[in-house]
């Protein structure tokens, strides 16, 4: 099959957190299994360039309409660890992509909204006819709107789209100047309760809802999260579209790129390990404390790797730091916060903590550092609020890092509680698992846990070998979107 995936996001080009690894893992993957797969992206002044092989300039006439007139664009070329991506550049005085960073801008919905157009458009003029276009989240759900709306009838009448949403809280809602600017004319038609207006908002439309209602498959990204969705109120107001769409519905559980994610094979980290070797996981114990000046070596590292944001349950989180010190552990938190108030709170502990030679707080991204820190730690915890899969968690398995997650979304498909999951056997447990959002319920999960590590390590080694024997690769989700890309293809 020839699939195209149009994303704001491929992992290590492009990352603001799990979206850049699944559009970049489930690509691999797809190739590997033997279908042709190329991935349209923006070009920011911001990505990774060094990640990028043999970038250079492929389309240099691409004319997008935009706002009645057109926009001059060059389309780019290179590969990514062996993925073909093409990387779109506007050269309006907008520079929509040339702001120094991935979102966060007023005219976000205007720059997403042009590039779905881009992308379509370069589709369009380059005679590329894929079978499946795949598309991801807010920033591209206008996509199949644009498809069945515009392009099918300039030569894209066989090409089906399948819509995968990361996370329900940001759905582009937007005026109707997004509407004007990509051509879609007769704002009346699009601002229908069956199409793309807002569920909460009359006057507003909705780019997330756009894609549910026109693609020929939506799902989000772990099978429980699929049921959240529509029985909690979890999709921010879009779950009475789901249920009119159930039969196009599904969760596809997320999977993790393990040539990328291996600690056998890891290139940021100092000593390769696997399950058979994890002794040598000490090493990188080791390399850890040295990099973040953490001068006891005998107690446990507990880690938390994430966006600092609500959805994370920033609360608890920071709960779990100061009752971790308290139980005589170590704690390294490596977070970016985008809201100032939060931002602020760990700027403050940061400056708090400076002198605690028990505690390390990292603020901004560091892909390097993460892998040393999966690596270096004992436990990581996942408090999280919502969560439609969760990679962490998953991270943290391969590396032999015990996950403590509270039960949401993902996580209850990939974390099991080593003393209370009826449904899995012992030796099949890899971690731990608290429901409620009061500190008490995290500390019990958290306490379960160092009461395990300091009373028989080499029960707390074996729930972490555990993790390390489960299989989280794309082998299999790769094949679950393949049925989809399938079914979709054929009706
Ligand atoms: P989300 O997509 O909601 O942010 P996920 O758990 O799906 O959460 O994915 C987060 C990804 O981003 C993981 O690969 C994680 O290691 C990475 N990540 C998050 N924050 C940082 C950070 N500050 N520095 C480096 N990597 C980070
Ligand atoms: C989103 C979700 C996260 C998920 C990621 C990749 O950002 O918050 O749970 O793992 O997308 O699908």
């Amino acid at each position: 099959m020839y699939i195209v995936q149009i994303a704001s996001e491929c992992a290590p080009v492009i990352k603001a957190g799990g979206l850049g690894d699944v559009v970049y893992g489930l690509s691999r993957e797809l190739e590997a299994q033997g279908h042709c797969v190329e991935v349209v992206l923006p070009k920011y002044d911001c990505m990774r360039y060094d990640h990028i092989w043999g970038l250079h300039s492929a389309y240099d006439d691409l004319l997008v309409p935009w706002f009645g007139g057109k926009v001059h664009c060059s389309v780019y070329c290179g590969w990514v660890h062996g993925q073909l991506c093409f990387f779109i550049e506007p050269h309006s005085q907008d520079r929509y992509f040339d702001r120094g960073c991935y979102y966060g801008c007023n005219d976000d919905n205007l720059r997403f909204a042009f590039f779905s157009r881009a992308a379509m458009e370069f589709l369009q003029q380059s005679n590329k006819r894929p079978d499946v276009i795949h598309c991801h989240d807010w920033q591209t759900g206008l996509v199949p709107v644009l498809l069945y709306e515009i392009y099918k009838y300039h030569g894209m009448e066989n090409q089906r789209v399948c819509y995968t949403i990361h996370n329900f809280k940001h759905q582009g809602t937007a005026g109707t100047e997004v509407l004007t600017a990509t051509n879609l004319n007769r704002p009346e038609y699009y601002f229908d309760s069956d199409k793309l207006r807002d569920n909460f908002n009359p006057f507003a439309i909705n780019l997330m809802k756009g894609g549910i209602v026109y693609a020929n498959y939506v799902n989000t990204v772990s099978p429980h999260h699929a049921w959240e969705a529509r029985h909690t109120d979890i999709s921010y107001g879009l779950g009475s579209t789901l249920d009119r769409y159930q039969d196009k519905f599904g969760g596809i559980l997320n999977g993790l790129d393990y040539t990328f994610w291996n600690p056998e094979c890891d290139r940021y980290i100092p000593q390769p390990y696997s399950k058979d070797t994890f002794e040598q996981k000490r090493y990188n114990t080791k390399a850890l404390r040295e990099r973040l000046l953490l001068r006891n070596e005998t107690k446990p590292i507990v880690c938390y790797i994430g966006r600092l944001d609500d959805q994370k349950g920033v609360h608890l989180v920071h709960h779990a730091m100061y009752y971790s010190l308290h139980r005589g552990a170590q704690f390294i938190l490596l977070g970016s916060a985008t809201e100032a108030k939060i931002n602020d709170w760990f700027h403050h502990e940061k400056n708090f903590l400076n002198n605690n030679p028990d505690c390390h707080i990292e603020l901004g991204f560091n892909e390097e550092l993460s892998h040393l820190i999966y690596a270096g730690s004992d436990l990581i915890i996942v408090p999280s609020n919502y969560e439609p899969c969760g990679l962490t968690q998953v991270i943290s398995l391969k590396y032999g890092t015990v996950p403590i997650v509270r039960g949401v979304g993902g996580l209850v498909n990939t974390v099991f509680d080593r003393d209370y999951d009826q449904n899995h056997p012992l030796e099949t447990r890899n971690g731990y698992v608290f429901y409620e959002t009061d500190t008490n319920a995290l500390e019990s999960a958290l306490g379960r846990a160092f009461d395990l590590w300091g009373s028989d390590r080499s029960k707390f080694e074996k729930l972490a070998i555990q993790g390390m024997e489960y299989d989280y690769s794309w082998h299999d989700p790769a094949k679950n979107y393949t049925a989809v890309y399938d079914h979709i293809r054929h009706r």
